[in-house]
């Protein structure tokens, strides 16, 4: 059986935790893209060698959260060959079988537009920097800033640019607390799955 679960968003909307909830509940495997654009753009040198070459190990750093990691990530995701290189990776793995759940900007667009399920996950940019804020720490001004210009760069791209699917359901989470945007998401893969 193949299912694939879309889950996309701007930064800080809460796609991970979600996604990983999701993935749990229904014994889905789970991929978080952003993991790859952040190991791409923490390696450093060449960004579509580094993209080409991506390993486990570069996946298991423990400085792929940081703030710092998140704008490399934003610069070199503007690059096609970089998001050309990622991406049959990323198909293989929604098509795997027994489901799977992935999570970042462009997969109910671009990596999985036959995806059996979209979700556009959202909040208010104040809100996804407070969360943000209460993960990474530091001045909680900074973080907003800092997720406003990724939000934009991420936005106006040409290639693979961040919007819901026209087809996507709109999660806007500024409201609900993780246990109730968990429950509506099961519900609507839950009713998607028959
Ligand atoms: O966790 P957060 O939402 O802050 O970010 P992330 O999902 O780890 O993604 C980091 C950056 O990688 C994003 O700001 C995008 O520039 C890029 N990205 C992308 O272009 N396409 C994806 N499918 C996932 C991430």
């Amino acid at each position: 059986m193949t299912f694939t679960v879309a889950i996309d968003g701007p930064a800080a909307a809460g796609k991970g935790t979600l996604s990983r909830a999701v993935a749990a509940h229904f014994g889905f495997a789970h991929l978080d893209t952003g993991a790859l654009y952040r190991a791409v753009g923490v390696k450093g040198g060449d960004p579509v060698e580094a993209a080409r070459s991506l390993a486990p190990e570069d996946l298991a750093r423990d400085d792929l959260r940081t703030l710092e990691a998140g704008q490399a990530a934003s610069r070199v995701a503007v690059i096609p060959e970089v998001r050309q290189a990622l991406l049959e990776f990323q198909r293989a793995f929604a098509r795997r079988a027994g489901g799977a759940v992935l999570d970042g900007r462009d997969i109910g667009t671009v990596i999985c537009p036959e995806a059996e399920v979209k979700l556009f996950v959202t909040a208010s940019p104040e809100v996804r920097a407070h969360r943000r804020w209460l993960e990474v720490g530091g001045d909680e001004g900074k973080v907003l800033a800092e997720v406003r210009e990724r939000d934009a760069r991420d936005m106006n791209r040409a290639d693979a640019p961040l919007k819901p699917a026209a087809d996507a359901v709109i999660l806007d989470t500024s409201a609900l607390s993780i246990e109730e945007a968990v429950a509506r998401a099961i519900t609507l893969i839950a009713a998607a799955r028959g």
